[in-house]
């Protein structure tokens, strides 16, 4: 096939093929959002807020659930409504967006962090199971990009030792496990829909959970404390978490959608790992059997780095040059200990004492699953080209396949490897 395209050869594709782009949205949506603004009801437990909130509950097959500002402060409020603060430590995954682990702080929390596993890049359990101390209240499971940890496990563990179980699905509207929707799958799960995410309203969060109870603890911690139903006994201390009418009317309409783009990714998805899976030095992610349907936030794989002799920047670098595009491929998160965005002690109000102190340096975590990841073999393809074509697919594992055929190209290459660090350097949106 030639040339590399990152070495002046020509691409496997070429600039006149467009990648789908994302967020999406649709006439439906405008008209709709025109008729809010025509409305005078504009925030404070509107009506399309209350309708959404009850079609996305149902959709998830959660008991309750109901919207907040964003998927970090749905995930404080989550800690908050299970009484969980200062010096509790609650067990996060090492791979994740830093809010994850940013909300615990944000309750005097600690974070422990654990690590993933190599092919699924979610929550191992033998590392949760050997995290837990006398002072573990609950467990954080992120469903990180198209992969899930194993649940069944991770719920009879958590009931064992008496932890709550919080998942952050802020990756997975969608996604089934046994028939069951994740976000219903714990004592509490979180969402986010944030522009990048595959259900979004440019901003926005959500919070399920299983009793009345809770539900009741999370409407007033999304509402300056007022009790539901303006039942001002069960008063508490919090702010205004609130949505807009204007982000619901347009979650409306991306519920609507929300399913058969997720099918549609799901196919592709699991077309392009087979053909990936014939291409040596590629390693596609595992998929649990337990899986009904899996809602892909980004596509995930790895190449053998040791094997090709090259580490994922390069590889991604050349991956966008083969298919003509600027930011569809790249590493994974940077692990947790690592992070240039989760920084606890850039803030002197998380000087609890000096024990608290210690204890929220993420440096004192070991984390080489997620290290690997991020540094030497993962590389994350943007879920808007699964919303493409058969072909699309193609073209991905075909440049995959050229790269693979090539590689000592780019193991030569004189700007190669230095260009492609750099160029992923500060990318943080997604
Ligand atoms: C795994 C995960 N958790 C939490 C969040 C936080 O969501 P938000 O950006 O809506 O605050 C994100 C956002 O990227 C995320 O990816």
């Amino acid at each position: 096939m030639g040339t590399l395209a990152l070495r002046g050869g020509k691409p496997v594709r070429g600039t006149s093929a467009k990648w789908p782009t994302w967020p999406m949205s649709d006439s439906g949506d405008a008209k709709r959002m025109a008729e809010v603004v025509k409305s005078n009801r504009w925030s404070y437990d509107g009506p399309v807020e209350w309708a959404f909130a009850e079609a996305f509950t149902k959709y998830v097959g959660a008991k309750h659930g109901m919207c907040s500002a964003n998927g970090t402060v749905a995930i404080q409020i989550a800690l908050e409504a299970l009484d969980i603060g200062a010096y509790d430590e609650v067990i996060v995954t090492g791979l994740t967006w830093q809010a994850t682990a940013a909300a615990c702080i944000d309750v005097n929390a600690i974070p422990v962090l654990v690590d993933v596993e190599p092919d699924t890049w979610c929550l191992d359990i033998d590392a949760v199971e050997a995290a837990i101390t006398n002072k573990t209240r609950a467990v954080i499971v992120v469903h990180l990009y198209g992969c899930i940890a194993d649940m069944t496990r991770l719920q009879s563990l958590c009931k064992k030792h008496g932890l709550f179980l919080i998942e952050d699905c802020a990756h997975q509207h969608g996604t089934f496990w046994k028939g069951q929707g994740v976000g219903s799958l714990g004592d509490m799960a979180t969402f986010s829909f944030q522009e990048s995410k595959v259900l979004s309203s440019g901003e926005g969060g959500f919070n399920t959970c299983k009793t009345k109870q809770l539900f009741e603890r999370l409407y007033s911690l999304r509402n300056c404390g007022r009790g539901y139903k303006d039942d001002m006994t069960n008063a508490v201390q919090s702010g205004n978490l609130r949505i807009t009418e204007f982000q619901a009317v347009i979650l409306e309409g991306g519920l609507a959608r929300l399913d058969a783009q997720v099918k549609k990714r799901d196919v592709n998805a699991q077309y392009l790992t087979s053909r990936l899976a014939e291409i040596p030095g590629v390693l596609p992610m595992r998929r649990r059997k337990e899986v009904t349907q899996q809602s892909y936030f980004n596509y995930a794989l790895r190449i053998d780095a040791k094997d090709l002799k090259i580490d994922n920047r390069v590889f991604a670098a050349a991956l966008n040059a083969e298919l003509s595009a600027k930011e569809l491929f790249e590493p994974p998160y940077q692990p947790l200990n690592k992070c240039d965005l989760y920084k606890p002690h850039t803030k002197s109000r998380h000087r609890l004492n000096s024990d608290y102190w210690k204890a929220i340096n993420p440096k004192r975590f070991k984390l080489p699953v997620c290290s690997d990841a991020h540094e030497k073999s993962g590389v994350v393809v943007h879920h808007a080209a699964l919303m493409g074509t058969k072909k699309d697919m193609d073209d991905i594992a075909d440049a995959i396949t050229k790269i693979v055929d090539h590689v000592g190209d780019l193991k030569a290459s004189k700007n190669g490897a230095a260009t492609a660090k750099k160029a992923f350097k500060a990318r943080t949106r997604w």
